[in-house]
């Protein structure tokens, strides 16, 4: 019996074969009951002893042989099966999209550019500052020391217990006019947009929430400006030129004398008419520069002076669309 011409034609034949039922046709025409190999192998019983173990072995080669070239072939097969299943199948994986007409921007960002776009109309440049403030900006430069109860009004997030540089979330956008004044040197003319945050939370206040800080430093600016800007700002902000607004004195550390100002509103059946009528919604705080902060900055506090103000985002965004509620 020729053993390499069977394994070559073996091997030829099942090479060729693409589909499973011929490889398993080819299987058992070798290694089934009635196949090749096992008719050899019970010829095997009319040799010598000798010639037993010759051939019985090359008979066992040659089955494992076989053995193994089909089971290569049958992942061969499967696996030209699965790729032409694969390529010839197309599933749309996409949805139609929903009828959106466009996207919009968030009201908070189109309130911060209007702010800034105003803003920038009458000579201010904006400036930033990080989330992440130390407790001497924050606080301490601001004119308000370590167990000011001012500071309980501003209560926040404390981020570090390192008593030399301690780190909090800041409380309001102030703490750039700090930055501001210690690296440049007056006449200054900012804003400063920005998130800021404190331990609040209903609906008119958020934990996290937006302010735009305003910062004038020159040597003969007054309280006047600073009313003139703020009213020139919000007739223009909220395109009433008739807005009914007033001052009322308060006080921040920072800023001396100080005043927050308030918007008129009036409630027509749960709708809010903004601008007119007998109720009021505080909408900033501001002031002139307490002397002891331009002189923590360096600035020299009797040849410069000017005025700053504070104003909450959320509150006039709110205003302005008619959103009652924050969340
Ligand atoms: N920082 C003050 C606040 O968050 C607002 C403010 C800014 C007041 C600047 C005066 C001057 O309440």
């Amino acid at each position: 019996m020729d053993f390499s011409k069977i394994e070559k034609e073996a091997i030829e034949k099942i090479n060729s074969v693409e589909d499973l039922n011929e490889l398993e046709k080819v299987r058992l025409s070798y290694l089934g009951k009635k196949g090749n190999i096992s008719q050899e192998m019970k010829n095997i019983a009319n040799l010598s002893i000798e010639e037993k173990k010759e051939v019985g072995k090359k008979l066992n080669n040659l089955k494992n042989l076989i053995h193994k070239k089909i089971e290569e072939q049958k992942i061969i097969i499967k696996k030209f099966i699965t790729n032409k299943k694969i390529s010839g199948e197309k599933i749309d994986l996409s949805l139609p999209s929903r009828n959106f007409k466009s996207g919009k921007i968030h009201p908070i960002s189109q309130t911060i550019e209007e702010v800034i776009n105003i803003f920038s109309s009458m000579g201010f440049s904006v400036a930033e500052g990080p989330d992440i403030e130390t407790d001497y900006n924050n606080f301490t430069a601001l004119n308000i020391p370590p167990h000011h109860p001012a500071r309980d009004m501003q209560d926040t997030f404390y981020l570090t217990d390192n008593e030399k540089e301690k780190l909090v979330l800041r409380t309001h956008t102030s703490p750039v006019q700090i930055r501001t004044m210690f690296k440049n040197k007056p006449p200054l003319k900012i804003i400063v947009p920005g998130r800021t945050y404190r331990c609040d939370s209903d609906s008119t206040h958020s934990p996290m929430f937006h302010q735009v800080e305003g910062l004038l430093v020159d040597q003969s600016s007054t309280m006047a400006h600073l009313k003139g800007c703020l009213i020139d700002f919000l007739k223009a902000f909220f395109e009433i030129d008739t807005l009914k607004y007033r001052f009322r004195p308060s006080y921040f550390p920072f800023t001396e004398p100080s005043a927050e100002m308030d918007v008129a509103y009036k409630k027509i059946s749960g709708v809010l008419k903004f601008g007119e009528g007998s109720d009021w919604l505080e909408i900033l705080g501001c002031g002139m520069v307490n002397p002891r902060v331009l002189d923590n900055c360096g600035i020299d506090s009797k040849k410069f002076q000017g005025f700053a103000f504070g104003m909450g985002i959320e509150r006039i965004s709110m205003l302005k669309y008619g959103i009652t509620d924050l969340r």
